[in-house]
């Protein structure tokens, strides 16, 4: 039996988590589910963003889904302070074009693989007199982990090539320790491709030649950046899921956020949050379930039935997840 946590969160949060728990539950898994408080709405009640209840039932689940949540400037981030609680130093990020779906590419399938834990999110940030300064912190051992992580993932998904993406010629001690931890891990790997280039470089290359990529590696700041790149060029934000792994949790969520422009309308877009869904039936070892999910979400998708406005289509969130419903019981 599975248990899991679940954290809707604020604006649409709990819109497209109420859509991946109706296509989750109809398909009859051994699994429980823990409701879970954190995000703007919680503050408002207990005054916290992220109680350290909810931390205990996130770390006690076999894994956790998480919808988005609103953060206040002042407030904690409840999704920064379960990844660093939970030790989440791997957040996966792939980014795939469905067919049936508007977008600039049609042909992508790679990878990001985002350090997790330190980089510019270590959190370190203060006022000077002239201004203000922040700390990125590299260590040795986080680089290895992900680098590590990186071409693990590479092998089990058929990926050729990791790239390392860096900005070693400006920040030549930090990222120089990032780019040499990666080419020493690399030679664990000789039947990989591995290369490494600049953070910059690989932002046009993403517009010009996406194709290109298979893997990429990159410390916390740069994988958030480039991770809503790859995002604009499937289709946008409501297409990419993402996995957040550590040694002893998972935390699986959309790399969209809380959209309160959208919230209430019920009309956000299911898929991110389905995907995270297959994304955590993989990493609970329910191979069957995560493939049967997405082949009936890529149904839908292709056959452009009962979409949300964002992918062209008028109907709403839980319309087009139950078409995802009904298309399972036909596989
Ligand atoms: C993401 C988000 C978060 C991040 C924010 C909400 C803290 O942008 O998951 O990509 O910066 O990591
Ligand atoms: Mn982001």
């Amino acid at each position: 039996m599975h248990r899991i946590c679940v954290i809707p969160g604020d604006g649409i949060g709990p819109e497209v988590m109420e859509a991946a728990l109706t296509v989750l539950k109809a398909m009859e898994l051994d699994m429980e589910y823990y409701p879970a408080l954190a995000g703007n709405a919680c503050f408002q009640k207990l005054g916290t963003t992220i109680p350290s209840q909810t931390v205990d039932q996130a770390q006690q689940a076999h894994a956790t889904l998480f919808g988005a949540v609103t953060t206040v400037p002042g407030q904690n981030s409840a999704i920064l302070t379960l990844r660093k609680k939970l030790g989440l130093y791997a957040n996966l990020r792939p980014v795939k074009s469905y067919p049936g779906i508007d977008a600039i590419y049609p042909d992508l399938d790679f990878l990001i693989v985002r350090e997790n834990t330190e980089g510019l999110y270590a959190g370190w940030e203060e006022y000077t007199p002239v201004g203000a300064q922040a700390l990125r912190v590299v260590t040795r051992k986080a680089s290895q982990r992900i680098c590590e992580f990186a071409f693990n993932q590479a092998l089990e998904n058929g990926f050729k090539r990791v790239t390392a993406v860096h900005k070693a010629n400006i920040l030549k001690k930090t990222d120089g320790i990032f780019r040499d931890t990666f080419y020493q891990v690399a030679e664990n790997y000789p039947e990989l491709e591995a290369e490494d280039l600049y953070v910059d470089v690989t932002a046009r290359l993403l517009v010009k030649n996406p194709q290109h990529f298979q893997v990429l590696v990159t410390t916390n700041l740069f994988g958030d950046i480039l991770s809503d790149e790859g995002a604009g060029l499937v289709g946008g934000l409501g297409m990419v899921p993402s996995a957040n792994i550590g040694d002893s949790n998972a935390l699986f969520e959309p790399v969209h956020g809380s959209a309160p422009d959208i919230a209430g309308q019920g009309v956000a877009n299911p898929t991110a949050m389905l995907l995270s869904v297959v994304m955590m039936l993989h990493h609970l070892k329910e191979e069957k379930a995560a493939n049967k999910l997405e082949k009936a979400l890529l149904i839908v998708l292709k056959e452009r039935r009962f979409l949300t406005p964002d992918l062209g289509g008028n109907s709403s969130t839980l319309r087009m997840a139950r078409e995802v419903q009904d298309n399972l019981d036909a596989l």
